[in-house]
């Protein structure tokens, strides 16, 4: 597979085009944002950790049935993926209260839900990532009302799937943020799923093994990262 011609750079990761239309090349970054990119950092190793997290996550998914974007890890930082045109909406899957929803229903974060509970956002960074429903996802074009419940579908499965792992490496998955995407007609997952798109605690102690300790400038953020793909690896590698 030749690398070819950059494509984009998002916040975390850069794309780049590959000698085949349908695949492309994920390269994984330290840089660190939050708040819309308002704030800046970087974890040291966690472009190699988000990597190295995401497939391995992604891998237990489609041995689950769940279709991803992971084609073939080519070395610690870089991914081949297959091409997918992205669904502009960010779905957020909730299991405990925590972040924008204890601001938002004036609940302390721990408190756990009775139910899952799934969010909509616009993927748009200038407007915030307002929250929308199905209903401005499927009017304004973004995906139509049967892609919306095929993506319902896929988070409901993922996140058993998820919560299930990470409960049994005394993990808690609090919430995390997936993207879809589109290829061949299908809705796929795509992005990543890393301690940068998911709030993680500990069972016991509860501390923080995410991007909160960023966010809230906790500190040991690459200790932290470090301690996911650990436990990660002593069961899925
Ligand atoms: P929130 O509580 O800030 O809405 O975040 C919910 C979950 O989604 C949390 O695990 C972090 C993740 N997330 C992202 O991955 N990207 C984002 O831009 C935001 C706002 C949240
Ligand atoms: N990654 C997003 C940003 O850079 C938000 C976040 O994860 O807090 O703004």
């Amino acid at each position: 597979m030749q690398v070819g011609e950059f494509l984009y750079e998002g916040k975390a990761k850069q794309i780049y085009a590959t000698d085949n239309e349908k695949v492309v090349l994920i390269k994984y970054k330290d840089d660190a944002t939050a708040f819309d990119g308002t704030k800046k950092g970087t974890i040291v190793n966690k472009g190699i950790v988000n990597n190295r997290v995401s497939n391995l996550l992604f891998k237990l998914l489609e041995k689950n049935g769940i279709e991803t974007h992971l084609l073939e890890q080519i070395d610690d930082r870089q991914t081949l993926v297959k091409k997918v045109k992205i669904v502009p909406v960010e779905v957020v899957v909730r299991n405990v209260i925590a972040g924008s929803l204890s601001k938002r229903i004036g609940v302390e974060e721990g408190v756990e839900l009775a139910d899952t509970i799934i969010e909509l956002y616009y993927k748009d960074d200038e407007l915030h990532d307002p929250m929308i429903n199905e209903y401005h996802a499927r009017v304004m074009g973004w995906a139509t009302a049967e892609q919306l419940k095929e993506i319902d579908r896929q988070a409901h499965i993922i996140n058993k799937v998820l919560k299930e792992f990470f409960d049994s490496i005394n993990i808690i998955l609090v919430d995390f943020k997936l993207e879809f995407g589109l290829y061949e007609g299908r809705i796929i997952l795509g992005d990543e799923i890393s301690p940068d798109t998911c709030r993680l605690w500990d069972k016991i102690s509860l501390e923080k093994l995410d991007k909160d300790r960023f966010r809230r400038d906790m500190g040991k953020e690459a200790e932290a990262y470090q301690e996911v793909v650990r436990r990660i690896e002593a069961v899925l590698a």
